[in-house]
């Protein structure tokens, strides 16, 4: 036998199409609708024209808690959605949320997408996208519900640490890789949720007000990069109302903005239970509802699905009349064009689970992530052989985070906490106690997920903080691992934070450590901004994260100097929080209506224009080693409305150590006839330097850049006149700037 035959058959199979589950293209024997070197367009029409009025309507509602039909007379599969967005769900039962106890769903968590944010690093969101996006496939998922890209309004709002921050130009920058490399894997991401869904509190139903100028300028720049530069094939409606309609049927933000002006060809998915009424989810943009309670059926009941409100009462109202077959056509069409890219693409990958890749991945972008926000003195990074003893204190370097906070709970293979990285990294170097300082809600369990931890304890608050302190003084250094966790009052979803300050007296636990012992590291596990009130005693704090599967390695890479911090903050943290705009002028959580009276003026925006300093500002973030921004130079001091300018910095690693530097630039706006904030993020990099090492980072500036949203007008303006471009390594540090105009 002529062995070179089989040597080339994998590639013969891949240059014909079979590399993926099986080859529909060009016979000629199948119906063209399932023949994939036919037009998507095509094939879509010819579904469509094969499928009754029951089956029509039986695709655009859920049979089961994360499935919708498809049509089994025409082969066409179910689609299967998951959450999202860090991880991939574990299975859950038919009808209920509850995990369904299966063995082999435990996936890889990734880092939650403010960790993403704070990398400030777009090649990071692609390798997030990719990862995540393999494991959906592998575990046979066709729509991951994530990204989220609700924009930081205040810190109270318990869903921010699904988010990607308070500016809506970093957001669309990192939300465009992450989408495009899910999708690659032949999975969609559902970009989620849409729109202006910014707390908690009354979720399904509060109204939000807010002026045009913000909603373009503030709240739907990153969806629309997700949609239009992202190419997302799904969209997730929000739960609350925006002019006085559920944003899951909303004619305003679905039919107008999202599939007229954006041109979204993908599929409007309704937040699970967000669907509340059939004429207007029919009406009002929606193609395809899931998680609805109609008729107060949330369990398990049979034909549940059947209630839906674009199930037989859809059907009903089409065959009376009532409801037009231009409009089901559309969904449909919709639907299957989703279908016919995910479920029925047989030329997907095949994705992977768990792999080395995933959990090397999940430690690059946590290490990447973590913020250091002050080190006085070089507490960190620190050197274990010369440490002695090292004591950690808090329940965050033992608790798993993973488990909580809402549908973004996952199971996972394993998590290392922070004191097992700690531990693993210093190895035999250094003596390393433990102290647990202080005690939280401890969950254990969520929708039946358990982390097996046993985090009881019977000393009380005073005695925690005596035996932390007393090990303490005694201790070369000490790591406070604290912050938020994932129980309902913290980072979670359904309720927003109870408070801006640390929960469980954990200032109380700080302040007596930094009162016993001068090296002390604080730091936060956390996807929200908290109160420091002991800042000016503690020399240094660095922001973590929940930073999934491999939290505790990523923290000792940072901890211990073997990565050297490059994250920035994608929020602002205020002093206090009447110092955030949305408390300060605007409403939270408002009533029946909630307003956002500060319109533009959200997080830097409002501190640099009342001149409010924060605590940490926006973009700020530490590196071990330090660097120099300098020659800030302009190509030209005047650019036309259709030119360009060209904006040059050189950055210098003026310290001992290779680091990276985010590079960012800002755009203020001299003269202008509606008030403007006096900067805004228009472009960064990321720039890994050797010690000594300097290079040249070049931005361009077109007038998109210098626009604002007139409301009056209801189109982008950029106006005539003087500009200045800023640039710097955080919004409060400016290295140097350049004045330039608009003719
Ligand atoms: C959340 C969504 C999630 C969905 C499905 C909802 O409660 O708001 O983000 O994707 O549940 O779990």
């Amino acid at each position: 036998m002529n062995t070179n035959f089989l040597k080339l058959l994998p590639t013969l199979l891949f240059l014909t199409g079979c590399a993926g589950n099986g080859d529909t293209t060009n016979d000629p024997n199948l119906p063209p609708y399932q023949n994939e070197s036919l037009p998507l367009e095509q094939r879509i029409e010819d579904a469509l024209s094969r499928m009754t009025l029951d089956e029509k309507v039986a695709m655009l509602h859920a049979q089961s808690k994360f499935s919708s039909a498809g049509v089994p007379r025409l082969g066409i599969p179910e689609l299967w959605c998951t959450d999202g967005p860090h991880g991939i769900r574990p299975e859950v039962l038919w009808d209920e949320w509850n995990q369904a106890g299966w063995t082999n769903d435990s996936c890889t968590a990734f880092p939650a997408l403010t960790c993403l944010a704070a990398t400030w690093n777009p090649e990071m969101a692609a390798l997030f996208g990719k990862s995540i996006g393999e494991e959906a496939r592998y575990r046979e998922k066709d729509v991951l519900l994530g990204p989220g890209v609700n924009i930081y309004r205040t810190p109270l709002n318990g869903r921010n640490f699904e988010y990607m921050g308070e500016d809506p130009y970093l957001a669309s920058r990192m939300v465009v890789p992450y989408v495009r490399q899910v999708q690659k894997n032949g999975v969609a991401a559902c970009v989620k949720h849409f729109a202006l869904n910014n707390q908690e509190t009354r979720r399904y139903s509060v109204n939000v007000e807010v002026d045009d100028r913000a909603l373009y300028e503030i709240y739907l720049p990153a969806f629309k990069a997700a949609v239009e530069q992202g190419g997302a094939w799904a969209v997730m409606g929000a739960y609350n109302k925006y002019k006085g309609q559920h944003c899951c049927h909303n004619q305003y933000l679905l039919n107008d903005i999202l599939k007229r002006d954006w041109g979204f060809d993908g599929v409007v998915i309704s937040d699970w239970g967000g669907t509340h009424d059939t004429k207007q989810a029919v009406e009002n943009g929606l193609d395809l509802e899931f998680g609805s309670w109609t008729d107060g059926l949330s369990q398990g009941v049979g034909n549940a699905y059947d209630n839906y409100y674009l199930a037989r009462p859809y059907l009903e109202r089409l065959k009376r009349g009532e409801a037009d077959r231009q409009t089901l056509d559309d969904k449909v069409r919709r639907v299957l064009r989703l279908n016919f890219r995910t479920a029925m693409n047989t030329h997907k990958p095949f994705g992977s689970m768990n792999s080395p890749e995933h959990l090397a991945a999940a430690r690059r972008i946590a290490g990447e992530g973590m913020v250091l926000l002050k080190n006085d003195g070089g507490v960190l990074p620190l050197d274990s052989a010369a440490t002695g003893r090292l004591l950690v204190v808090g329940e965050n370097a033992v608790r798993m985070m993973t488990v909580g906070g809402g549908s973004s709970s996952l199971k996972v293979r394993h998590e290392y906490t922070p004191l097992e990285g700690i531990l693993a990294a210093v190895g035999s170097t250094c003596e390393v106690l433990f102290e647990r300082g202080y005690v939280s809600d401890a969950t254990d369990t969520f929708d039946g997920v358990k982390t097996g931890q046993d985090l009881s304890e019977t000393r009380s608050a005073e005695r925690l903080i005596a035996d932390a302190v007393k090990a303490a003084r005694t201790a070369d250094a000490v790591i406070f691992v604290g912050g938020l966790n994932k129980s309902p009052g913290q980072d979670s979803e359904s309720a927003d934070r109870a408070s801006y300050g640390l929960p469980y007296g954990q200032d109380r636990v700080i302040e007596a450590l930094a009162a016993a012992n001068p090296r002390l590291a604080v730091v936060l596990v956390s996807g929200n901004a908290v109160a420091m009130p002991w800042i000016d005693r503690v020399p240094a704090v660095l922001e973590a994260w929940f930073s999934g599967s491999e939290a505790g390695h990523a923290l000792a890479d940072v901890l211990f100097g073997r990565v050297n911090p490059s994250g920035k903050l994608p929020f602002t943290f205020p002093v206090r929080l009447e110092d955030n705009a949305a408390h300060a002028l605007g409403e939270f959580p408002g009533g029946d209506t909630v307003r956002y009276n500060e319109g533009i003026f959200v997080g830097y925006r409002w501190h640099d224009t009342k001149a409010i300093r924060p605590l940490f500002a926006f973009g700020h973030g530490l590196s071990y080693t330090t660097f120099e921004i300098a020659n800030v130079k302009a190509d030209r001091t005047s650019m036309t409305a259709n030119g360009t300018l060209r904006v040059t910095a050189d950055v210098t690693n003026t310290g001992d150590r290779a680091g990276a530097e985010v590079v960012q630039l800002y755009i203020g706006d001299a003269e202008s006839t509606l008030p403007r904030p006096v900067k805004e993020l228009k472009g960064f990099e990321k720039v890994m330097l050797d010690p000594g090492q300097t290079r040249t980072v070049e931005f361009t500036v077109t007038s998109e850049a210098l626009s604002y949203y007139d409301d009056t007008r209801h189109a982008w303006t950029a106006e005539p006149g003087r500009f200045t471009a800023y640039v710097g390594a955080a919004s409060d540090d400016i290295r140097g700037q350049v004045d330039f105009t608009l003719e």
